[in-house]
């Protein structure tokens, strides 16, 4: 254990994070969200993303925990992520032990940050949602999980575009206005950056929730969105009403070895949803971004996930693979 210790409580000490530790993490994360955890393939970039503190915590030098922070909104705001305790000690308040040492250790790093956002998935199948006591609930999305192979992606991209011609009524031979491809960076930051866009979108909590990080749309944020190499779709190049991105998928454990594709959605329309989803898909398989199987993961306006549901429904190759569940969007002041 090289490195320096910067702090202990309750039987534990705490250290920061180094790439050497990499192992000794991934042996804690164990079936981690069930194979979806991302930390195996972010840990390297996390190790060096500016503005990010990753803490663990360990007891006689065995590693225990992790929590990290990324500090986001102009350095008002810390976003947690991360968070998870080996195995062996849970059940025993180490959660809260780590957190509120990375909570002090983070204020004192970064005087600025007043309030920490987090994200949890709800499972409102479970019974009544366990919302962290001290915590505000400022949005909620629904999410959309399938999984298929990427072989079968083309044949699916082929059954929505089909499907997508007998909702909207077009001749066949007739192609559905694809959604707009904003690559341009000014394009993207006059949408972003307009103060209408929170409530022409709905943005939940006032916030682009991009892959599970919430970020408010303000010029600070735009690079951090900018780091993540997001490719967005909106139904019109000004002023959209419906917006949209995928994140570059990336390998996670799950059954040995998958693709996440996570697809972020943010608009109550739903024709402009099918459009999106095809979109992306379409997207994606040009690219060649994907292989092998991978799970994907729409998180979008709760009033669309029937529809969408129904949309994707009737092509084997490519199938749903859980209940409804919800994204958690929730603040309290440090
Ligand atoms: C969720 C997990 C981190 C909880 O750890 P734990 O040490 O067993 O939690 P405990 O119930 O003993 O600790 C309770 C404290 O942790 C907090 N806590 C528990 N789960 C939490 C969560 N998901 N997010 C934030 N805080 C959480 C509680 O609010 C409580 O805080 P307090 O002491 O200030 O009151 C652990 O079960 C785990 O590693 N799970 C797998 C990974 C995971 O699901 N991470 C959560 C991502 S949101």
């Amino acid at each position: 254990m090289a490195g320096s210790c910067v702090g202990e409580s309750d039987g534990l000490t705490f250290w920061v994070a180094e790439q050497k530790d990499y192992d000794d993490v991934m042996s804690i994360s164990v079936q981690i969200y069930g194979g979806n955890d991302y930390l195996p393939h972010r840990y390297a970039s996390w190790m060096t993303e500016p503005d990010r503190v990753v803490i663990l915590g360990r007891r006689d030098g065995k590693l225990v925990a992790l929590e990290s922070g990324l500090i986001v909104d102009e350095g008002c705001t810390v976003v947690v992520e991360g968070l998870r305790v080996c195995p062996s000690e849970r059940g025993r308040g180490v959660a809260g032990v780590i957190q509120r040492f990375a909570d002090q250790y983070i204020q004192q790093l970064y005087p600025s940050v007043r309030t920490k956002r987090q994200t949890k998935a709800d499972d409102p199948s479970a019974g009544p949602t366990q919302t962290l006591s001290k915590f505000t609930e400022l949005g909620r999305r629904a999410a959309l999980s399938f999984i298929g192979e990427a072989d079968s992606f083309e044949g699916f991209i082929s059954h929505l575009r089909n499907k997508l011609h007998s909702t909207t009524g077009s001749e066949p031979g007739v192609s559905v206005p694809q959604m707009v491809l904003i690559e341009d960076e000014q394009q993207l930051k006059n949408i972003l950056l307009d103060p209408e866009l929170p409530s022409r979108v709905q943005l939940p909590g006032g916030a682009i929730i991009q892959d599970w990080q919430p970020l408010q749309p303000i010029k600070g944020n735009l690079e951090i969105l900018a780091r993540r190499n997001l490719t967005w779709l909106a139904d019109k190049p000004e002023r959209p009403a419906f917006l949209s991105f995928y994140t570059p998928p990336y390998p996670i454990p799950y059954k040995g070895g998958s693709l996440r594709f996570n697809i972020d959605m943010f608009g109550t329309d739903l024709v402009s949803a099918k459009r999106a989803l095809a979109g992306h898909f379409e997207k994606v398989s040009e690219r060649r971004e994907v292989k092998g199987r991978v799970m994907v993961h729409v998180y979008l306006n709760k009033s669309l996930w029937e529809g969408l549901r129904e949309f994707c429904e009737g092509y084997t190759g490519v199938r749903r693979c859980r209940e409804y569940w919800e994204q958690l969007f929730l603040e309290r002041g440090m």
